[in-house]
């Protein structure tokens, strides 16, 4: 008998046939009747398959007596009810570093389309506005300080490109660590007033939840930019549009939101700013090695391996 799975995504065609192959897999996303498929396998399920967007709910577990173990293709498990999954004793892996590099160029790719113009000038080049005279001047990175907010793998990536590109860095997080010689800001607000660049590259979840607040927002100048590849959640959203349609802040880049795929409609119309969607890992390369890592890290848990890449509950 092979264990069921229960997948509330696919991978990529490669993974997704290996899981269909040593496991029987339901697939809630395809489910024509989601909660005919749940009152049908609940019983007999031992793991999960999701994403860092789908996560997984307390109430969807409740219903999965024999949960073992849940398998996320993504770094990022705040979507997971982790309180949920610690009190039940069910390990959670995820798929930190293969995708660190690809996260990092992209936090890199739009502070320079960002401060740069590129999507701007891309547009203007498109409407035939050369014609009539350049393009207003953008800002220099090289000289100018960013500050990142998390520096755990992701944001050490993203400080090593931007001293690359001349910034200087400094950084705020939580705990000081003794090996790294970019300063740490305790202060997020006295920190937002030093810089010209704001990364936000630290986990989703509660203890993120509203960090740049409007406080921290309203201390940026107004020559200042902001960047966010990590969780739509960590910024006060609506504050972030009124700060960016008054000029309060220069622009910003940004690939993820609270309510994706949902878009704040006022940042649509602001030329200052370059949208993405959520595509920080989304590369042949990396979603190979992320999806991999969701299908090993299952393999491992049946066969009675330890997981290769556990989530450490606090
Ligand atoms: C998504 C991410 O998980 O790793 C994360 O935390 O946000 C992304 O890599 C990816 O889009 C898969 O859904």
């Amino acid at each position: 008998m092979k264990p069921e799975i229960l997948m509330l995504r696919g991978l990529l065609p490669r993974q997704t046939a290996q899981i269909e192959e040593r496991y029987t897999a339901h697939r809630l996303d395809l489910a024509e009747d989601r909660e005919a498929l749940l009152a049908q396998v609940a019983p007999r399920i031992t793991a999960i398959v999701t994403s860092g967007e789908l996560g997984c709910s307390a109430e969807l577990m409740d219903r999965l007596p024999r949960l073992e173990m849940i398998s996320c293709f993504g770094v990022g498990v705040d979507g997971i009810d982790l309180a949920y999954c610690k009190q039940r004793g069910i390990p959670v892996s995820n798929t930190p570093d293969v995708l660190t590099e690809d996260v990092a160029d992209l936090a890199i790719g739009l502070t320079i389309a960002t401060m740069r113009r590129i999507v701007a000038a891309d547009r203007f080049v498109r409407a035939g506005s050369w014609q009539n005279g350049p393009l207003p001047l953008a800002t220099r990175l090289a000289g100018k300080t960013a500050g990142i907010i998390g520096l755990g793998r992701i944001g050490k990536a993203i400080a090593k490109r931007a001293e690359a590109h001349g910034l200087n860095v400094v950084w705020h997080g939580r705990h000081d660590q003794p090996d790294v010689s970019w300063p740490r800001r305790p202060d997020l607000v006295a920190m937002a007033r030093e810089v010209d660049l704001l990364v936000v590259a630290c986990p989703g979840g509660p203890a993120t939840r509203g960090l740049v607040s409007r406080e921290v927002l309203s201390a940026l100048r107004p020559s200042s930019f902001l960047v966010n590849i990590s969780r739509g959640s960590v910024i006060d959203e609506p504050a972030l549009v009124e700060a960016l349609v008054a000029g309060k802040i220069a622009g910003a880049g940004l690939d993820v939101f609270a309510d994706e795929p949902n878009v704040p409609a006022p940042l649509l119309d602001l030329p200052n700013v370059v949208l993405t969607p959520h595509i920080g890992s989304a590369t042949e390369e990396t979603r190979d090695a992320m999806a991999q890592l969701v299908v090993d890290n299952l393999d491992a848990h049946y066969a009675g391996r330890p997981l290769l890449t556990p989530w450490r509950f606090d």
